[in-house]
């Protein structure tokens, strides 16, 4: 049995097929990712990187090819099958948390998420003193508003409080789609330094899709360009500690016209 933690076989996505506008998002992709990866992904708008995190979640059932989660066959599971496996952060910081409740209550909930066992849902002495811990980490002053609601926070807070919410569960796959597009530069530079950091702390198999190719570029082990629904770049270790900024353009500029070339900022000699 291989070590794959996700493999996709031929995986193709079709959208309003059989009519004038049929879009081939996905078209025959193949990917192995071991336990351990952190994938960034880049691509123009439209390539295919939010369908191929969307049937990897099982939001959109694939028309051809296989999945396998942990040695699971996923490819018809519908999406809460395999809640339990993923952990998702999106672009929206208003998604990943409950703005009503408080920052307890919103860590009680992820915690409990996906446990099978039956466990008592509400915030104890126990879990309190253990959330303040942990919020600590993040350095935002938020230990001293658990009981506070999540809709006071900022966007950069949120996003944190997602980010760390991921982690109390321990998924087995974290899929993030531009997770740090909607915050300033100053905060995502912070959300992202929190992603790394997480991530490598818990060693946490991560799919992590960015318009910035700096980003993609310095963080994970291994990085995935997609064009027109195939994969056209798939470089890690070496191969891409020392790809520039420069070498990816210069090879396939012309499939990236947008903002992920804008975003890339000054280009690293
Ligand atoms: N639910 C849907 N119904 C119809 N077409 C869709 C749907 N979702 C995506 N598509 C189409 O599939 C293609 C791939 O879209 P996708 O959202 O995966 O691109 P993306 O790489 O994430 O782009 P962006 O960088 O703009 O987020 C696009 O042409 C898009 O219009
Ligand atoms: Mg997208």
């Amino acid at each position: 049995m291989s070590d794959n933690i996700l493999a996709l076989e031929g995986v193709t996505k079709i959208f309003n097929a059989g009519t004038l506008d049929e879009k081939r998002a996905l078209d025959h992709i193949d990917l192995k990712v071991v336990p351990g990866d952190f994938i960034t992904i880049i691509g123009s708008n439209g390539a295919g990187k939010s369908t191929l995190l969307n049937v990897i979640a099982g939001t959109y059932l694939p028309d051809d090819g296989r999945i396998m989660i942990a040695h699971q066959d996923v490819t018809r599971a519908p999406e809460h099958r395999r809640a339990r496996y993923i952990a998702r952060v999106f672009q929206n910081p208003t998604m990943g948390t409950a703005a009503d409740m408080t920052i307890e209550e919103n860590l009680s909930i992820a915690e409990l998420r996906g446990k099978r066992r039956r466990l008592k849902w509400g915030v104890t002495e126990a879990r309190r003193k253990r959330y303040s811990e942990i919020l600590k980490v993040l350095d935002l002053g938020l230990e001293d508003r658990l009981k506070q609601p999540v809709g006071l926070l900022s966007g950069g807070q949120r996003q944190s409080m997602t980010l760390l919410m991921t982690t109390l569960t321990l998924p087995q796959l974290l899929l993030l789609d531009e997770h740090t597009a909607a915050l300033d530069p100053r905060t995502a530079a912070k959300v992202i330094e929190l992603t790394e950091t997480m991530v490598t702390q818990h060693k946490l198999t991560t799919l992590m899709i960015t318009h910035n190719m700096n980003q993609a570029l310095r963080y994970g082990n291994r990085m995935i360009m997609l064009h027109q629904g195939r994969i056209q770049i798939d470089v890690q270790g070496d191969e891409k500690q020392q790809l520039t900024v420069r070498e990816v353009i210069d090879k396939f500029g012309t499939t990236l016209k947008d903002e992920t070339l804008l975003a890339c900022g000054p280009t690293p000699s």
